[in-house]
């Protein structure tokens, strides 16, 4: 069974999103996977490295339609981002340097997170989005 499982709730009914947030699900599954098979400490960082690279790049595919759009909730949104950015820049930066062992919490932490941002946040938005053809 996987870690954190996409499933219809998690919809935020926009395609192209539900893609993204589908990949960024997935990065999960796989940091849990190798946490649990203890591996190689190279290998997880190159996990958050690439978890941290596709978050901004997914978090930009948002913030560039609610600019685009002058979506209201922007500053509220994009302030989310950017303190999930900042933990995930600390945990790289701490791990790095040998100081953080990661622990189911810190995946915890992260499947939580995204869980609840895509449900308590993303989602105001797909009403606005579909309205101005965002698929
Ligand atoms: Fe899908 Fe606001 O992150």
């Amino acid at each position: 069974m996987k870690f954190i499982e996409w499933n219809d709730n998690l919809s935020v009914k926009i395609e192209s999103i539900d893609d993204e947030h589908k990949i960024l699900i997935g990065m999960i599954n796989e940091f849990y996977d190798n946490i649990k098979e203890q591996s190689q400490t190279d290998l997880i960082a190159g996990l958050i490295k690439k978890m941290r690279e596709y978050s901004v790049f997914h978090f930009n595919t948002e913030e560039s339609y609610m600019r685009l759009y002058d979506y209201p909730g922007y500053g509220e949104h994009k302030n989310e981002h950017d303190a999930f950015i900042s933990k995930v820049v600390d945990l790289e930066e701490r791990f790095n340097k040998g100081g953080l062992i990661i622990s189911l919490e810190v995946t915890t932490f992260l499947k939580n997170w995204l869980k609840s941002h895509i449900n308590k946040t993303d989602k105001k938005y797909t009403e606005f989005f579909i309205s101005k053809g965002i698929k």
